[in-house]
């Protein structure tokens, strides 16, 4: 146990805020691409899961001055028999309004219609389904999308804009996306109008869209503004700078949205024990966070990939999550199973896995395109002893699409315009709880988690430093 806790105090002098990878370079700006038109009629509008299928959470900037905003729903495309749902108004430095409205009382597996109202011109009308009860959904893990830019004449922002509808297109082309999940770094400045850009596409304004906060999102408080994401943690023995842990159900699946640049681990430690507790019945623990585990592929990470091990796979093993989201290293890999930072069932070639005795780990890759076209590798010498697959694209963005029904789950990891997934794996289970270890944490865990919670109080000092810095 000493050795534990000797380890994570050393390893704690390492910073968490650590930048990208990959260069961007600017492409034309051609006329299609002009925000005009959809700085008028978008207001940025995007919906968020609500805690279960039948709520849905709706968030846009903007509106009249002592105007409360609201959500009209109705269950017709004319919008008859609406039913309008108020919301409040949160404002910061960054962003002057963000609406926040919780629709709730919604049905299972039935479409509905909404306009955003706000003083101004109301929204066109636009359209959500929720998902039946114990059907089958598919969700888009991304990560990485790094809108770019500090105003909108930034060419890097129309080009990462354009990225992002693209997979969110051919994505949704493929299958039927009940679910977009992103990973982290939304945005590259934490700028008003990156955020603007990544609710651009009709996907997020019509499928909820849940992100994840990622190092680049922390540069500014612009996220802690337009977050809007139910059962969240903005509280606790040391509160994370900007917004914080947040969970939701979606058909049989929990998913466990965590702030890894938050090094609390008491607080997440508290946080999923309580979310696992509320869903006793979830067949599928999916926790989604920002920061690589285990990838392995840039060297001078490795250091504070110990760190965040240290910190965050006690609660992961704990808690017996079957799949954990995560990107940051902008390199895609896919895990053995893992237990106590030990491989339990080697994945290498395997397509199917039944009750595994870990978790796996799925690390995107970027949207983060570069226009010099490089060829793909797959299962490169820079990958860990941890991990089963990767797969290192620059020229064009991963994603995967996540397929869950009640006893399987299956990943196909795409890269974007091609047509066959590049690895796909299928996690079977017979039991709610598989064959995950049923175990309590290791006891040094139980001072190691408050360490990081000491950090974290330290930490947020300097970095609240950075923000106002930054402007
Ligand atoms: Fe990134
Ligand atoms: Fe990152």
């Amino acid at each position: 146990m000493k050795k534990a806790v000797r380890i994570l105090a050393v390893v704690l002098s390492f910073v968490l805020m650590t930048g990208s990878v990959l260069p961007i370079s600017a492409s034309a700006v051609s006329k299609e691409n002009s925000w005009e038109e959809y700085l008028e009629e978008g207001k940025g509008v995007y919906i968020g899961p609500g805690a279960d299928d039948t709520e849905m959470y709706v968030t846009w900037y903007g509106g009249k001055e002592n105007v409360t905003p609201a959500v009209k729903v109705s269950a017709n495309k004319d919008m008859s028999d609406a039913v309008t749902f108020e919301g409040t108004i949160h404002s910061s430095d960054k962003v002057e309004r963000s609406n926040h409205v919780t629709v709730t009382g919604l049905e299972k597996g039935k479409t509905y219609y909404y306009v955003c109202s706000d003083g101004t011109k109301d929204t066109e009308v636009k359209s959500f389904k929720t998902v039946a009860e114990g059907a089958d959904f598919s969700a888009i893990y991304v990560s990485d999308i790094h809108l770019t830019g500090n105003t909108f004449e930034d060419e890097s922002l129309y080009k990462s804009a354009k990225v992002w509808n693209d997979v969110l297109v051919e994505a949704t082309e493929r299958e039927d996306i009940s679910l977009i999940l992103s990973g982290g770094d939304n945005a590259t400045e934490g700028q008003p109008c990156e955020y603007y850009a990544s609710f651009l596409p009709e996907q997020v304004k019509t499928i909820p869209y849940a992100m994840a906060i990622g190092n680049h999102d922390v540069k500014r408080y612009t996220y802690d503004t337009i977050a809007n994401y139910p059962n969240a943690k903005l509280t606790g023995l040391s509160k994370s700078l900007i917004h914080g842990d947040y969970y939701f159900t979606k058909g049989n699946a929990l998913f466990l949205v965590l702030d890894s640049t938050n090094s609390s681990a008491a607080d997440h430690y508290f946080f999923v024990k309580n979310a696992v507790k509320a869903n006793p019945d979830a067949k599928w623990r999916i926790m989604m966070f920002h920061h690589d585990l285990y990838g392995g592929h840039i060297e001078s990470r490795e250091s504070e990939n110990m760190l965040l091990r240290l910190l965050f796979t006690p609660i992961i093993d704990r808690f017996q999550v079957d799949l954990v989201l995560t990107g940051h290293s902008h390199c895609f890999s896919r895990s053995h199973a893992i237990y106590r930072n030990e491989i339990t069932e080697n994945l290498a070639g395997k397509t199917s896995v039944t009750d595994p005795k870990g978790t796996i780990y799925l690390n995107n890759g970027s949207l983060r395109v570069s226009e010099e076209y490089s060829e793909p590798i797959k299962d490169s010498d820079r990958k860990s002893e941890f991990i089963a697959t990767d797969y290192l694209s620059f020229s064009r963005g991963i994603y995967n699409i996540l397929s869950f029904t009640d006893d399987s789950l299956t990943i196909k990891s795409y890269e974007y315009g091609i047509e066959s997934p590049f690895t796909e794996l299928t996690i079977n289970k017979t039991t709610n709880e598989g064959g995950h270890p049923d175990k309590p944490v290791q006891l040094w865990f139980a001072i190691g988690k408050y360490i990081g919670t000491i950090y974290n109080m330290i930490n947020n000092i300097s970095r609240k430093g950075e923000i106002a810095e930054r402007g």
